[in-house]
């Protein structure tokens, strides 16, 4: 009996010392040898159904960039992480401030779930590169990559796991202030600026130096009536799959990680609740395996529409449109547990999106250390860095759109002597930066003056303010600006739009030059001195008056930090302008919408405007001031011997071909850009298409080919239900260097 009894005792103190030895393993969504979805469905199995909706709640921690609803103080949200009741933080930076609340996550809750870190990074985090609007206006996509590769990495390194980049909304309308933060009016070219500009975001997420990309707004916030922010949508099925989806889908085929649903209605329902767009669309027909985020209150949004009685209805409709995680409207902590009690809405649905946020908290090595983010040495030495800065110098110069440029005013002569710079924007930097300022500072940007004064030699340069702040005038303002003048040899001069009036919540119904700014224009037009304008505004102006007081124009957007350099490259002519604008410009506020590929009407207006019973405007042109694709250059191209088959089939490629010549002086780049036009189609077609570009650099007196294919892809487009088509039939094809000049051939598809 002692020797059993012994016996079991050694056995007892064996096991003891062996568990001593060799702990017993932990839970298994702590162990990363198992995949990701065998640690989310462990996870997933030990959560409460309070810490399920948590995860799906976002708040605003920092800056408010929206409004704020019932708001508590800092230590109330930190107490609501204590409680396991957020998932995720927006507007919270810095790697102390994001590790503090890290801490609490993972070491003060019961399954330490850590926080994903949110922030607007819309064009740099520290380091401010040009407006999203104006890198595209480089068609330069490797560099665009590399733009939001750079705002990445400083943004990781700032403790930020996730960004809401890109806007990949199409707009025709530079009322809506937020134009400036996507690619343009143009379709085709959106898709490939969102898909690089995720790819330079998000890498492969693997390296701690990118971050999650958010593709916004879905969907077809652009179209938001009247240019008015935050409103209504009226879009036809076969706009939103040929025109408006697009460029959302290929950013997704890039691999963005999370999608951000839109204020507005499509179809009269919210698209925050819009089955058919999240859930149908998104996640059955375009198979998005990420997160699906709401845009700031847009859950509460839902009511306010009349798509919901209440809050508690409202979270309901969005979770089962297939929309995942409430940003700000604090609705889903409060009333998911009940919705699923009451059986509105089935664990199923919660656990699909939760598992969803936990899956990027996963791949982003976030369980395995919660503070891969949050090393302060490596703050300090990637944020606006000697090279992050020559990125944006590189972004910012060939950002710039050269509009006007009369008997070679630009580039400035080397030998010149005096340089009068006049305008309150050329000193003022917090001009120079919009409201997507993410943590840049304006004072460590340098203005136009100083690039000037850096590259002639401050001697040279003669400033005057011209105009106050708020764009007015005075006498004195004027005659100080025509006293600069009268001792310099040309004239540059600061114009357009505080940078504050550009961004969220800036929309405009009025896009003309200020009248202080153009009595200034005209008081320096009488100096007989060439006047060279730079426009400082976050969306296309109308620039028709502009345009007549003037010798020159520098369409600048707004460029970030290294602005001043930039400008002042370009002046000098050590960098030939290379833009082309991806916005049409108004010939006036009343055309808008105006862009160039429209549908043509039954009855289209000839070039002269002289045909009576058309479709025109008895005041004014038609077309726009200066059209999608245009942008001169210190050289002259010429386009000949356009080269295209005179038939393809279904299964073919077309090749076109077409050679380019430098004419002038200068060497210089030329965006080559193809458009077409399907002549007869079961869904009319626009009267012109862009299909492709290539950006090549020619030495003066140069000639190239440039080649291109066509493929059944480019020649095809959606029916209103998302399937492709591609019909037999006549089309033309148009090569130029913008959309406006080009040269034709015609092709048939058999
Ligand atoms: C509202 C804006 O529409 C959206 O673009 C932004 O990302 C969020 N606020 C967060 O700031």
């Amino acid at each position: 009996m002692l020797k059993k009894i012994a016996i079991v005792c050694l056995l007892a103190c064996s096991q003891f010392v062996f568990a001593q030895k060799k702990p017993a393993p932990g839970p298994a969504y702590k162990n990363a040898k198992l995949t990701i979805n065998q640690r989310i469905a462990d996870l997933l199995h030990r959560m409460t159904l309070e810490e399920k909706a948590g995860q799906l709640n976002q708040l605003n921690g920092g800056v408010f960039t929206g409004p704020a609803v019932n708001d508590a103080n800092q230590q109330a949200k930190v107490q609501m992480v204590r409680e396991s009741k957020v998932g995720s933080f927006l507007n919270v930076t810095g790697v102390k401030e994001t590790r503090n609340i890290q801490k609490v996550a993972v070491e003060e809750t019961r399954l330490g779930i850590p926080i994903l870190f949110a922030f607007d990074v819309i064009h740099g985090y520290k380091t401010i590169f040009p407006i999203p609007l104006a890198e595209a206006c480089s068609w330069d996509l490797p560099q665009i990559e590399k733009n939001a590769s750079v705002a990445a990495r400083e943004a990781a390194a700032a403790g930020l796991h996730w960004t809401f980049a890109p806007m990949c909304d199409i707009s025709n309308d530079p009322r809506w202030g937020r134009v400036m933060e996507g690619a343009g009016e143009d379709t085709w070219y959106g898709e490939k600026v969102a898909a690089a500009r995720v790819k330079g975001l998000q890498g492969d997420l693997d390296d701690a130096n990118h971050v999650l990309a958010c593709v916004k707004h879905y969907a077809a916030y652009g179209l938001s009536e009247a240019g008015r922010e935050y409103g209504n949508v009226d879009v036809s099925r076969s706009a939103l799959w040929n025109k408006y989806l697009p460029p959302y889908k290929a950013a997704v085929d890039a691999g963005a990680a999370t999608v951000m649903n839109s204020f507005n209605l499509v179809d009269g329902v919210p698209a925050t609740a819009n089955k058919y767009l999240v859930d149908d669309v998104l996640k059955k027909k375009w198979n998005f395996k990420g997160l699906v985020v709401s845009d700031w209150g847009s859950f509460g949004e839902i009511v306010t529409h009349g798509y919901a009685e209440d809050g508690k209805d409202a979270t309901r409709k969005a979770l089962e449109a297939g929309s995942m995680m409430d940003m700000e409207s604090k609705l889903i902590i409060q009333y998911l547990p009940q919705l699923v009690k009451e059986g509105k809405l089935t664990m199923k649905q919660v656990d699909e999106a939760v598992s969803r946020v936990l899956y990027y908290k996963f791949k982003l090595g976030l369980f395995e250390d919660p503070y891969r983010f949050s090393d302060e040495a490596r703050e300090s030495a990637s944020l606006f860095t000697t090279a992050n800065r020559t990125e944006a110098l590189k972004a910012a110069r060939s950002s710039m759109v050269l509009l006007k440029n009369d008997a070679n005013a630009l580039p400035l002569k080397k030998q010149l002597g005096k340089i009068a710079l006049i305008g309150h924007y050329a000193k003022s930097k917090e001009d120079m930066f919009d409201f997507w300022i993410a943590n840049g500072k304006a004072d460590e940007a340098v203005s136009v003056l100083e690039g000037l004064q850096s590259k002639f030699g401050a001697s040279k340069i003669t400033f005057a303010e011209g105009y106050n702040a708020d764009a007015t005038t005075n006498e004195k303002l004027i005659s100080d600006a025509v006293s600069a003048a009268s001792g310099a040899d040309a004239i540059v001069v600061v114009i357009g739009l505080s940078g504050k009036l550009s961004g969220e919540e800036r929309s405009l119904a009025n896009l003309n030059i200020a009248e202080g700014q153009v009595q200034v224009l005209k008081a320096l037009q009488k100096t007989g001195k060439p006047v060279i304008a730079l426009i400082n505004s976050g969306r296309p102006l109308v620039l028709t008056q502009v345009k007549d007081l003037t010798n020159a124009i520098l369409q600048c957007w707004i460029l970030g930090t290294e602005t001043g350099n930039a400008v002042a490259d370009v002046l000098a002519g050590d960098y030939n302008p290379s833009g082309k604008t991806v916005m049409s410009f108004p010939y006036a506020v009343g055309q808008i919408p105006v862009y160039y590929n429209h549908i043509n009407t039954g009855r289209p207006t000839p070039e002269k405007r002289d045909g009576p019973f058309t479709s025109r405007y008895r005041d004014i042109p038609n077309a726009p001031l200066y059209p999608f694709g245009f942008g001169l250059s210190y050289t002259t191209f010429e386009y000949a011997n356009l080269n295209c088959g005179k038939t393809v089939t279904k299964q073919t490629q077309l090749p076109v071909s077409i050679t380019v010549k430098n004419t002038g002086a200068y060497d210089g780049e030329e965006v080559v850009q193809l458009y077409i036009r399907d002549m007869t189609a079961s869904i009319v077609r626009p009267v012109k298409e862009l299909k492709g570009f290539r950006k090549i650099f020619l030495k003066a007196g140069e000639t190239k080919t440039v080649d291109f294919v066509l493929t059944p892809k480019d020649l095809s487009f959606f029916d209103g239900e998302g399937n492709v088509k591609l019909e037999t039939g006549k089309f033309k094809v148009f090569v130029g260097g913008d959309s406006k000049n080009t040269v034709e051939a015609s092709f048939e598809l058999k």
